[in-house]
């Protein structure tokens, strides 16, 4: 049976017992930030289990896209030493919300198991949670599996994850205990059965897993339980293939046959030349490039952080496999090819996206390429001494100034028995990163020692604030009592109308004053993250701790910021909608000029790509809708659909923004409705990084004073070209036409003057012993023209030493040619030279022909009349 076979007949099944077939979900959930990948089946039915989301259906059946390579269920280490670990993987599950339990599960998966696929019930083992009778019995009793073939399995109290009979998704969320079907694949392969203390070995291997949904775990530890009892279960589509196949590894099934023989020609052609077809590394890298396309067909890229660092490291830890098989030159991105061949009928979205998931393979391992070699070198003479541990230190400078992740470096460590001291690792990277925020941040050492009270924040709704008290005064980053006239400080207050920078807006300015002093606001920034510092200048009078000032915010500056930042909003939605829903932001930057907005997408966006979301963008501001801002648990926002940046931390409580249709989290500072936006444009686009592009967009008055000066440049430029604005670009295009024909014209009239003036010369050549010697100037020449005419010259003159000399602008250019039956007396390398130094210049070149410039054209005419005798010396 192939796997295709394997997953219909698996989703039929539970088709005809009642079940509703949905879609695999993306390898990156939508919408939990709990969650690095789908690493389950049962994940996009997470809030359905906990009774917070109602499908129509109370029985569903998945084939799901899953990557375990980050968080809780990680099997990156295991991938090339195992013959049933994979980082990415297909997993087949059938699903109950409230309705059959686990007599149901059980005899379902029994049914399917021996009827269906027709395996031996004596090759079958289970085992169920220690205390779970009710599993055991059915087990037992019903299906009739002999006592020494179930096995009862406890939890390891507080390490519980699904080898110990009680399965969880994370640290948090839907959970319950479970019983596991084993298939034995016989006695010629080491391993004992589950619960025995050689387990691990791949004899008896896990093909499924049925959870008894009964708990939701909360952040305590705490088991709260569900509304309904549920099952959740899960088979690897790759072992029980394997199963089906009659093959013990899962790298022997259909699915990977052709990947494998694919990644072979591919190492080989990049280097390897005929590497051995059974090594282990080809098995990595045949996993691992499912893995990245499908998580880059999902929106991710690599980078350094979150998803897209996890990416990069499965990426490069494939790339290392193929070097280390001799491949020099990237290899891995060509395989995404014969993956599309298998796997893109199952999966649509990697056909439509083999394109761009080629693409952004290739620029990483491009740039990998770039440092893994040196990096080996290193790697390998750390290794050479025989070492049993590897420096800690020596993995950070790997990894911070090669490229290698920690754990690719600890994977050439264990070929070699070689561990890695990660202690050291983490000591070097906490050290660098201390380094990096003690140089950066005075604001950080003045927070540091700031213990007064959180500031209160006004300025969502206000721009001024009255009566504000002064808790901390700080002048060259240390407290003080008090700042006078002249000093740059930083202020703290109790209550502020600024908004300190965060989220890409930037800080806001204006003025703190009482009756006698003043202190100008050129910036504000967060010391602590509810503590606000105004920094500035104390331009009258002293401001002291305890003070109370009048704070008010620069209103035009902040307008102008604000319409920038709501833009950003409808653009990122826009931008999605145009170019797909890819597009991550990777980084903001919102001021009072412009928005600077970096996204992740692989292609220089079109003009009309820009087009349209400049279209979309200024739709919502026509459509002046009113913005709306509301506070929330967490949960409830990622109900509402609010968008969320992986990687940033949010609290429980966060703030939703809707502006026109776009939903965000965000805690900046807005407009009241979309038409306070004016007028989008965008005015740059560019990339930044290997898919990162950025775009920068101005609005408001800024965006009227660009388009007028657009106008402006076409109504100078059209009267210059005495056009009218719209025959512009017509008229330019005659121009440069006419301008290229000119220059055709004048080149052919120059070398007809050249070439009249060489004729004229060739009566000024003398005899010096048997060889012509001419020196003249040729007036307009240029270099070309220079040489033309010395070839001729020496043609008509047979056997000759020639100097040809122009003058442009002060300066000289000067050529010398020698005939080939003189240059063994003569050279014009020489002789050039011989002129050159006399006009302030030096040169030199073959012996028949050499260039040179000088500077000094006063002294060509001397220069030129000492050729003769220069000549006359050497013959
Ligand atoms: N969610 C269960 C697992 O992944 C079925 O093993």
């Amino acid at each position: 049976m192939k796997a295709a076979e394997i997953r219909q007949t698996f989703l039929k099944f539970f088709e005809s017992k009642g079940h509703t077939i949905v879609a695999s979900s993306p390898v990156v959930p939508g919408d939990d930030p709990t969650l690095l990948f789908t690493n389950a089946g049962m994940n996009q039915f997470k809030d359905v289990f906990l009774g917070f989301d109602k499908r129509p259906y109370t029985r569903a059946t998945t084939a799901q896209k899953c990557i375990r390579a980050g968080g809780k269920h990680n099997d990156l280490e295991n991938v090339g030493y195992t013959a049933r670990h994979h980082t990415f993987f297909e997993m087949l599950g059938n699903f109950s919300f409230g309705d059959y339990f686990k007599r149901d599960a059980i005899k379902y998966a029994w049914e399917l198991l021996t009827e269906h696929f027709k395996l031996p019930a004596s090759k079958l083992w289970v085992t169920v949670y220690a205390e779970d009778d009710e599993a055991y019995d059915i087990w037992h009793k019903d299906v009739g599996v002999p006592a020494e073939r179930i096995v009862r399995i406890g939890d390891n109290k507080g390490a519980r994850y699904a080898s110990d009979n009680f399965w969880m998704m994370g640290d948090t969320g839907p959970c319950g205990p479970c019983t596991e079907i084993f298939y034995d694949h016989g006695e010629g392969i080491p391993g004992g059965p589950p619960g025995s203390p050689d387990e691990d070995g791949d004899r008896y291997i896990e093909i499924w897993n049925n959870v008894f949904m009964q708990f939701n775990r909360d952040e305590a530890g705490v088991m709260h339980k569900l509304p309904k009892p549920s099952v959740d279960t899960g088979m690897g589509l790759e072992r029980i293939a394997a199963v089906l196949q009659g093959v013990h590894s899962n790298y022997e099934i259909d699915l990977f046959v052709a990947l494998l023989a694919a990644a072979k020609r591919a190492v080989d052609a990049a280097g390897a030349g005929d590497c051995d077809k059974e090594s282990p590394s080809l098995k990595v890298i045949a996993d691992h490039i499912r893995a990245c396309a499908f998580t880059v067909a999902d929106g991710v890229i690599p980078g350094n952080e979150g998803r897209g660092y996890v990416l990069r490291r499965i990426a490069r830890r494939g790339i290392r496999h193929g070097y280390k098989l001799g491949a020099r030159k990237p290899f891995f991105f060509s395989l995404v090819r014969e993956l599309v061949n298998q796997m893109g009928e199952a999966y649509p979205e990697l056909r439509q996206h083999e394109t761009r998931i080629t693409e952004v393979l290739k620029q990483e391992e491009e740039r990998f390429f770039q440092t893994i070699a040196h990096g080996m070198e290193i790697l390998e003479g750390a290794l050479a001494g025989g070492t049993k541990q590897l420096d800690g230190e020596l993995a950070f400078k790997l990894h911070d100034t090669y490229g290698f992740p920690l754990d690719l470096t600890a994977d050439v460590c264990r070929e070699r028995g070689v561990t890695v001291d990660s202690a050291g690792f983490d000591a070097a990277m906490t050290r660098q990163r201390e380094q990096a925020r003690a140089a950066g941040k005075f604001k950080m050492a003045a927070g540091l020692e700031y213990s007064g009270a959180p500031t209160t924040f006004h300025g969502y709704d206000h721009l001024t604030h009255e009566g504000a008290k002064v808790t901390a005064v700080y002048v060259d980053g240390s407290p003080v009592s008090a700042a006078r006239a002249g000093d740059d400080a930083v202020i703290v207050l109790d209550h502020t109308p600024f908004y300190a920078e965060s989220g890409g807006q930037v800080g806001d300015t204006g003025e703190l004053r009482n009756n006698t002093s003043r202190f100008m606001v050129e910036d504000t920034q967060k010391i602590q993250a509810d503590v606000f510092g105004h920094h500035g200048r104390v331009v009258e009078g002293e401001i002291k701790v305890g003070d109370t000032l009048n704070a008010r915010v620069d209103g035009e500056q902040r307008a102008k910021t604000v319409r920038n930042h709501s833009a950003t909003h409808l653009m990122h939605k826009a931008l999605r909608e145009v170019l797909g829903a890819h597009v991550q932001q990777k980084g903001s930057l919102v001021n009072a000029e412009r928005t600077r907005f970096d996204f992740a997408h692989n292609a220089p966006m079109t003009e009309e790509q820009i087009r349209k979301v400049e279209a979309l963008v200024n739709a919502e501001i026509l459509s002046n809708a009113d913005t709306q801002a509301r506070v929330m648990p967490i949960e409830e926002a990622q109900k509402l659909g609010a968008m969320m940046l992986f990687g940033e931390k949010y609290g429980d409580e966060v703030r939703v923004l809707d502006i026109g249709s776009s939903r965000e989290l965000c805690g900046g500072t807005h407009v009241a409705r979309t038409g306070d936006i004016g007028l989008f444009k965008i005015v740059a686009e560019g990339g930044v990084a290997a898919g990162v592009r950025r775009v920068e967009a101005v609005t408001g008055e800024n965006a009227l004073a660009y388009l007028q000066g657009l106008e402006s440049t076409v109504n100078q430029l059209a009267g210059t070209l005495k056009a009218t604005a719209a025959e512009v670009p017509n008229r330019v295009a005659q121009v440069l036409d006419q301008v290229r024909a000119l220059e055709k014209e004048l080149a052919a009239v120059k070398g007809k003057l050249a070439s009249a003036q060489g004729d004229e010369l060739l009566s000024q050549a003398v005899d010096v012993k048997g060889i012509r010697v001419l020196a003249a100037t040729l007036d307009g020449a240029d270099a070309k023209t220079l040489r033309e005419t010395m070839d001729k010259l020496k043609d008509k003159l047979k056997t000759a030493a020639i100097v040809l000399a122009a003058v442009d602008g002060g300066k000289v250019q000067l050529a010398a040619g020698v005939t080939s039956d003189s240059t063994a007396k003569v050279k014009a390398g020489e002789l050039v030279n011989f002129v050159a130094q006399q006009v302030g210049g030096k040169g030199g070149g073959k012996p028949d022909l050499a260039m040179a410039g000088g500077t000094d054209a006063s002294k060509l005419l001397q220069a030129l009349a000492s050729v003769q005798a220069w000549v006359a010396e050497r013959v």
